[in-house]
């Protein structure tokens, strides 16, 4: 038996405080996504450091708040990188905040658009009620966590709630649009296409980007819930069709489809592959863009973001990220012979399965 005081004994006793304490990293996060603190500092660029009390006078003007409390959420930040503190050397009791690259993340940029509601969208009541119900599911698989704190599916939950609805749409494009410049820039899949179908496209974000760089693309369908498209912007080139994945999909010479295979069970998956299948001519393809997860399990900031992400969307939604032999597993049950991944982004591959 290794003696007590031991380094290792030490480090394993803080490194299972350090897990069991974190949870205050994301209410900390969603705290000040919450109180708009990144937009605060960042100003239209100037990201000038500032005291918790400079920072408290611009998000909440009132003069109710507490700067500490404020400074201690900064503090807990500025140690996984979304704050850089600044400390005085004559009065160390002085510390300011700037953003750093993690944080301007969530500042919102010229076209309105940040990684903050993609935050937000985590935090809502509706999924924190799922998680304490976790371990129920590895126990009796058919439980599923968000249906039995909330009573249905997560999609059909979000659709009734209007607040809901807009924040995944805000969430959705803050994240697609920078995706959508990488994939634009390192895939050349949509050469040839001249109708294109996204397939639960959204706001319809990425068929704009798509339509942009290829004119050649004469007609693209945004194909999405009734309730979704019916709050999409009016965009050229692009008609809004609401309808049910499982049911029909608009035929097209070729299918988009971005972040929605992960969301789902592997009999919904084959499901929608299949009536993509039918929506396609021979040699059509589907273009499938999703975070894959790699074979090997480490500690680099990618595993953990992918294999952080597969936990999120088991508990609220039944889905789950795969491996590339997964996906190409999941394209053969639904009839698709060909299949090819672009690594082209640092988080999702593009798949392409061809009919
Ligand atoms: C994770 S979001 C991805 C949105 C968009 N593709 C993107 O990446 O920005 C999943 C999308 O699937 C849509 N969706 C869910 N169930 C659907 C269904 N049965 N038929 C069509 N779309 C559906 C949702 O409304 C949502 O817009």
């Amino acid at each position: 038996m290794e003696h007590e005081t031991t380094d290792s004994r030490n480090n394993a006793r803080l490194a299972i405080l350090e897990l069991a304490n974190m949870i205050s990293v994301p209410m900390s996060l969603n705290a000040v996504v919450r109180l708009n603190v990144a937009d605060a500092i960042w100003q239209g660029g100037a990201n000038t450091p500032l005291s918790a009390s400079q920072i408290l006078a611009r998000i909440a003007p009132s003069g109710a708040g507490d700067p500490e409390t404020l400074q201690r959420v900064l503090r807990v930040l500025s140690s996984y990188g979304v704050f850089a503190e600044h400390l005085n050397d004559a009065d160390s009791s002085e510390r300011k905040y700037s953003l750093t690259e993690t944080g301007k993340t969530l500042a919102t940029d010229s076209q309105g658009l940040s990684y903050a509601p993609y935050v937000l969208q985590h935090y809502q009541d509706a999924l924190m009620r799922a998680w304490p119900l976790m371990h129920e599911m590895i126990v009796d698989s058919t439980s599923m966590p968000f249906v039995k704190a909330n009573g249905e599916e997560a999609y059909c939950y979000y659709g009734k709630k209007p607040e809901m609805n807009e924040l995944m749409l805000k969430a959705m494009s803050g994240i697609s649009v920078p995706f959508m410049k990488a994939i634009l820039h390192g895939y050349n899949g949509f050469d040839g296409v001249k109708r294109l179908v996204d397939v639960g496209g959204s706001t319809g974000d990425c068929l704009r980007m798509i339509l942009q760089k290829y004119p050649s693309i004469v007609e693209g369908i945004n194909f999405d819930l009734p309730e979704v498209v019916a709050k999409a912007p009016s965009i050229p080139g692009v008609t809004h069709v609401g309808g049910d994945m499982f049911k029909s999909i608009p035929g097209g010479d070729a299918i988009f489809m971005k972040w929605i295979l992960t969301t789902w069970t592997d009999e919904r998956c084959k499901l929608i592959m299949e009536t993509c299948f039918k929506a396609l001519p021979v040699g059509g393809k589907l273009i499938a863009c999703e975070p894959v997860l790699p074979e090997k399990t480490d500690d680099s900031q990618r595993t953990r973001a992918l294999l952080e992400g597969d936990i999120f969307v088991m508990t609220i939604y039944g889905g789950k990220h795969r491996t590339e032999q997964q996906f190409k597993q999941l394209g053969l049950s639904a009839g698709f012979p060909n299949f090819k991944p672009f690594y082209v982004d640092y988080f999702y591959t593009v798949l392409e399965f061809q009919k």
